[in-house]
């Protein structure tokens, strides 16, 4: 068996980014009856920081590239580490992860990161894929994309996956009903207008990164 962890960094368990997360398990488990998808929700986890700057990581003979800060992330870290692919899911949040997911890059990172020769490399190379939604349009993500490039770049470094997948979704819809809430600055109209038209292929994307993945693990 082959395992594809999917770790998802969005509160909401029912919405944009979860239905994408879904989509990517269901691609991958179609691919072959040999792939095992393991989800894990990092808002459900019991409680954990970001790094903390211990450097327990660098201490010399020590660096066997997990987080030594023992808490609510340290099985998902590990199962990061042991995965067969890796698939990262989060809203996008003032142009970056969610929080949550932030640290869980931090803390799964930085023990690949070596202080010696700069070389960042996980204990297992895998194939990787990001996974995002947004209320940005597409036009924004080169924007966005600064802010994400450097922990992206070393994740890829790291787990020595020199093109990951990338699956977004943009102009997503944010609420239920729009009625409800103050916010017709974001035009409602027109996300419920580009989710009419791209929601499904948003979904056959993500859809196909999993399968995609699963071919490749
Ligand atoms: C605190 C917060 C900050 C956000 N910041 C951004 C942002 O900077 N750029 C953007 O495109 N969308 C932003 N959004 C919108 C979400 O990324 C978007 O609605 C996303 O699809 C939500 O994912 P979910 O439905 O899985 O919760 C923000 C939402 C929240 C709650």
């Amino acid at each position: 068996m082959k395992h594809i962890l999917i770790v998802d960094g969005g509160p909401r368990r029912n919405m944009n980014t979860a239905a994408l997360c879904d989509a990517f398990a269901e691609g991958a488990r179609a691919a072959s009856p040999e792939i095992e998808v393991e989800r894990v929700r990092l808002y459900d986890l019991p409680p954990y920081k970001g790094c903390v700057s211990c450097l327990a990581c660098k201490l010399k003979g020590r660096e066997n590239g997990l987080c030594a800060i023992r808490d609510g992330l340290t099985d998902a870290l590990r199962a990061a580490n042991d995965a067969d692919g890796l698939a990262i899911a989060s809203p996008i949040y003032f142009s970056e992860w969610t929080a949550m997911t932030r640290a869980f890059l931090e803390r799964l990172v930085f023990p690949w990161l070596r202080y010696t020769d700069f070389s960042c490399a996980a204990p297992k190379k895998k194939p990787l894929a990001w996974i995002y939604s947004m209320n940005a349009p597409e036009s924004m993500m080169p924007d966005i994309r600064q802010h994400l490039a450097i922990l992206e770049g070393a994740v890829a470094r790291g787990v020595g996956d020199p093109a990951p997948a990338f699956v977004e979704a943009h102009s997503t819809v944010q609420v239920k009903d729009y009625s409800r809430y103050a916010m017709d600055g974001l035009q409602p109209d027109a996300h419920l207008a580009w989710r009419d038209a791209h929601w499904e292929s948003d979904l056959a994307a993500a859809r196909a990164a999993g399968q995609a993945m699963a071919q490749k693990v």
